[in-house]
């Protein structure tokens, strides 16, 4: 066969197989057949030589030709290939949109925490600075120098839980920070102590372990007024701006006067219910001003300074804010209760 005719037969014979190939590596194949190092046009290439010299340009422009036409017919073929595969993985891996959605389930804080936070944040807003105590708490700063008797009641094996180490017990409020915090600090002192406190108590509305807030302040010239003015702002932010706010006086040994702050009933607003036992008010914390006798014990002269103090329970402010009716809820970790408050 003239070598022109075979240059043409062979184009039309790859042209067809390159055509049908349906595979990369089938594609490479026949790439390498005709156009490759030791491919078919290659050869013919280099034998040119051999070709007289009056042929040789006419079939080396045909074998270059057809050279050409395959880099770019197999360069075409290559991308169709690719495009197809493409086109079949997407197709496997389509996205339902219709199946319901899975979501991986983060942690977040406990109502609790959130409530504690806000409390804190509130009196930080107002500049009481953040103060810790200990929960393994010397007796003397939880009781005597808050000017606890030794016969006081609260001292009693009922409330406290002693532990074996002498002279200590857990906490049973967080007034002892208020002793740490003017035994470390000098006036002007304005500070808050969020914390967990322990007391041998359970029922409905008490539990063993809870969190309280204390705050305290002291200066020269500090008045009731002030405290007033602190907690009806605290109050106010907590429960809505209008929230009646009552003072009853009451006893605390570390404070004189003191008082019992109650609010108006958030279920009832004040008709009278169950919750507030239909007095249609709620008790929400206890406050006073700083008795002398506790100055004393931590070397603050009381005729230069004057000061005010307040304790709160974070799970009874929690219960009255959200209605839950049993403290236990708070600490049982049954998800379907702690996802209510954060949505998730
Ligand atoms: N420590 C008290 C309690 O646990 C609460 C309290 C009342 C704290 C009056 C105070 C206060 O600072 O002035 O019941």
């Amino acid at each position: 066969m003239e070598l022109q005719d075979r240059l043409k037969a062979l184009k039309e014979e790859y042209r067809k197989l390159i055509e049908e190939a349906n595979d990369l590596q089938i594609l490479q194949k026949l790439k390498a057949e005709i156009i490759g190092k030791k491919g078919e046009i290659t050869k013919v290439l280099k034998s040119l030589k051999e070709v007289p010299p009056e042929k040789r340009k006419e079939i080396g422009k045909l074998a270059n030709e057809i050279k050409e036409f395959f880099e770019e017919f197999i360069k075409a073929k290559e991308q169709e290939i690719k495009e197809k595969l493409l086109e079949e993985e997407l197709k496997k891996s389509k996205v339902d949109i219709t199946l319901p959605p899975y979501w991986i389930q983060s942690g977040t804080s406990h109502v609790v925490r959130r409530t504690l936070k806000e409390i804190t944040d509130i009196f930080a807003y107002m500049g009481f600075k953040i103060e810790e105590g200990p929960e393994v708490e010397k007796e003397e700063y939880n009781f005597d120098m808050l000017n606890i008797p030794k016969d006081h009641p609260a001292r009693d094996m009922q409330d406290t839980f002693f532990i074996n180490k002498e002279g200590y017990v857990l906490r049973t409020h967080t007034s002892p920070v208020q002793i740490r915090a003017m035994l470390k600090r000098k006036p002007p002192i304005a500070i808050v102590a969020p914390g967990r406190v322990y007391r041998k108590d359970a029922d409905p509305t008490h539990s063993p372990m809870f969190h309280q807030i204390e705050g305290l302040f002291v200066d020269e010239n500090a008045t009731f007024k002030h405290l007033k003015g602190i907690l009806k702002t605290f109050l106010e932010a907590v429960f809505g701006k209008n929230i009646p706010i009552r003072l009853r006086p009451s006893y605390f040994p570390f404070t004189e006067p003191s008082v019992e702050v109650d609010i108006g009933c958030t279920v009832c607003k004040g008709e009278g219910c169950r919750v507030c036992k239909g007095t249609g008010w709620l008790e929400i914390l206890g406050a006073g001003m700083v008795d002398p006798n506790v100055f004393e014990a931590v070397g603050i002269d009381s005729e230069k300074y004057s000061g005010f103090a307040f304790g709160l329970g974070i799970e009874r402010i929690t219960m009255l804010k959200y209605q839950i009716p049993d403290i236990r809820l708070l600490f049982t970790n049954d998800l379907r209760f702690n996802t209510q408050f954060t949505g998730f």
